[in-house]
């Protein structure tokens, strides 16, 4: 029996915690906040899968594979696209109650998908069913252990991870377990056989995101710190459409599915002229659209028009937006809605291979924490949480395995951050969350230049965090932001190109000798 730590409650720490039990493993899942906060509640368009008769898994692979922009590793998505439908069977086993017709389960259609494939529940609050539906299942595992007499999962919500345990074994550091800061405000160490960490994004990097504020990047920082490989860290993607009002609630790339155009503030379509798919274009391409418009137009927010659609479907297929219009006072079905990008998901993080393995022994990262190559340079809409799916389950079906680390780990670059600093010496200033996000906005965000990400590696590499041994869960998240920070823009001014979500004005176009990964990893690590 293995004993697991499972650190984070989206779909990807749920699955992996459920299907971990119910191998047979001890399991302790461990959350930042309540058991349902999680990136996952928020996700509207759906999980993408081949499940259809006119619909193949080799169409689902060059969708995503184009979406990607070159930089795929074709094996994640085979393994995304092949597995795709079995997981999602399985959340309909597990109580997810995806929308159906006369004719079965009904689906939607995003942009750069060739085939309608997107399954969604309760019209735009798929994520919502589902991460409820995952919740009752650990729960319901809980209280079945508990009425056994056992502890084969306990749940411990309210605690963040602050970092992982490294075992001193010279020449191959394994990860032992983590230390943890619970809901008393006291940091504790908890051993494991293996961590599984699901943290989720990093959206709170950003001035503007359709993410929760708890996504905080939690796991890619604890993992860079203690050495393990991490990659495409350059590739953030920004939706396409945040409504733009105060908490820049997301509208659902579903709605332009539905026939919802895009249009300039004084009401013309802009979108045709760009591209030939135009609104249903690859989301990086939708998302520099908007942003030039916008700069076009002094910067005031885009038009969305869905009045089109008609009321009937507005407010059944997407109750959720509906809410949103109209707790901002706006009747979409009437007016054309303001929309702008916001930060959206991050295709890098912890390098993994096919199988949820980290490059450090003992160390799973699985769901928007991990780099698994399946997205490339820009991830296909809705193939987030099935990759969460698939990976998650993967990650429990490897911890069975003898301890094997994959060679495609050693090729690692290694202190990125040399030019600019390391992070978290005693001089510098305090950082300040929320300039940190303005200047990730400004000088990372959906257009990059060498001379702005540069200006920012240098006053990044001025700031300071607090001692991670004493600080607050608040401080703790903005020591992560500030670490996260200084790889996204150091490796955004290391790749000299543009490519999918990564944008440089000096650099716009694609260069075919870059259009490769790039794996790194702290040189020394931090053990405690
Ligand atoms: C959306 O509904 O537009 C978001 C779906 C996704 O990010 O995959």
């Amino acid at each position: 029996m293995t004993r697991v730590l499972v650190v984070g409650s989206g779909l990807a720490g749920l699955v992996a915690a459920v299907r971990a039990t119910d191998a047979g493993h001890r399991v302790t899942l461990v959350t930042k906040a309540a058991l349902s906060d999680s990136n996952t509640r928020y996700a509207q368009g759906g999980i993408a899968a081949a499940l259809f008769p006119d619909d193949s898994t080799d169409a689902h692979i060059l969708d995503t594979l184009r979406a990607g922009a070159g930089l795929c590793d074709p094996a994640a998505v085979r393994v995304l696209c092949e597995e795709g439908p079995a997981r999602v069977r399985d959340l309909i086993r597990f109580g997810v109650d995806f929308d159906r017709d006369e004719s079965g389960i009904t689906r939607g259609l995003e942009a750069a998908h060739s085939r309608s494939r997107v399954l969604h529940a309760g019209g735009d609050a798929t994520g919502a069913a589902i991460e409820t539906a995952l919740v009752a299942t650990v729960q319901e595992r809980a209280k079945r252990a508990h009425a056994l007499g056992g502890d084969q999962i306990t749940i411990h919500e309210h605690t963040m991870l602050v970092d992982l345990v490294l075992a001193d074994t010279p020449g191959s550091p394994r990860v032992t377990g983590a230390i943890l800061l619970g809901p008393g405000g006291a940091q504790h160490t908890v051993s494991a056989d293996a961590v599984i960490l699901a943290t989720g994004g990093a959206g709170a990097l950003y001035r503007h995101t359709t993410n929760p504020a708890i996504a905080t990047g939690d796991g890619v920082a604890a993992a860079w710190r203690a050495g393990a490989a991490i990659a495409d860290v350059e590739f953030y993607q920004f939706h396409p459409t945040a409504l733009a009002v105060p908490g820049t609630p997301l509208v659902s790339e579903a709605v332009r599915g539905e026939g919802a155009v895009l249009l300039t503030s004084t009401g013309e379509r802009f979108m045709p002229a760009i591209h030939p798919d135009a609104e249903l274009a690859p989301r990086d391409i939708v998302a520099r659209s908007i942003a030039a418009q916008m700069k076009k137009q002094g910067g005031a927010p885009v038009l969305l028009d869905a009045t089109g659609l008609g009321r009937d479907l507005l407010e059944s297929r997407f109750p959720t937006i509906t809410a949103a219009c109209r707790a901002a006072g706006l009747d979409w079905a009437l007016v054309p809605i303001p929309v702008a990008p916001a930060a959206h998901y991050w295709m890098g993080g912890v390098a993994t291979d096919g199988w949820g393995r980290a490059s450090l022994s003992g160390l799973y990262a699985v769901g928007e924490v991990a780099r698994t190559g399946a997205h490339g340079a820009n991830r296909l809409a809705s193939n987030s949480l099935l990759e969460a799916a698939v990976f998650a389950d993967r990650a429990v079906r490897a911890l069975g395995e003898p301890e094997q680390r994959p060679p495609l780990f050693d090729d690692i670059e290694t202190d990125i951050l040399a030019e600019f600093g390391n992070a978290a010496d005693d001089a510098g200033t305090l950082v300040d969350r929320s300039t940190l996000q303005e200047q990730l906005w400004e000088a990372a965000g959906v257009h990059r230049s060498g001379s702005g990400l540069t200006r920012a590696a240098v006053t990044l590499a001025g700031w300071r965090a607090v001692d991670r041994a004493e600080a607050t869960v608040a401080e703790l998240e903005t020591g992560n932001l500030l670490d996260l920070g200084r790889l996204i823009v150091t490796a955004a001014l290391a790749r000299e190109e543009s490519r999918g979500a990564h944008h440089r004005a000096d650099f716009p176009d694609s260069r075919p000798e870059l259009a490769r990964p790039r794996f790194t990893r702290r040189p020394s690590s931090l053990t405690r």
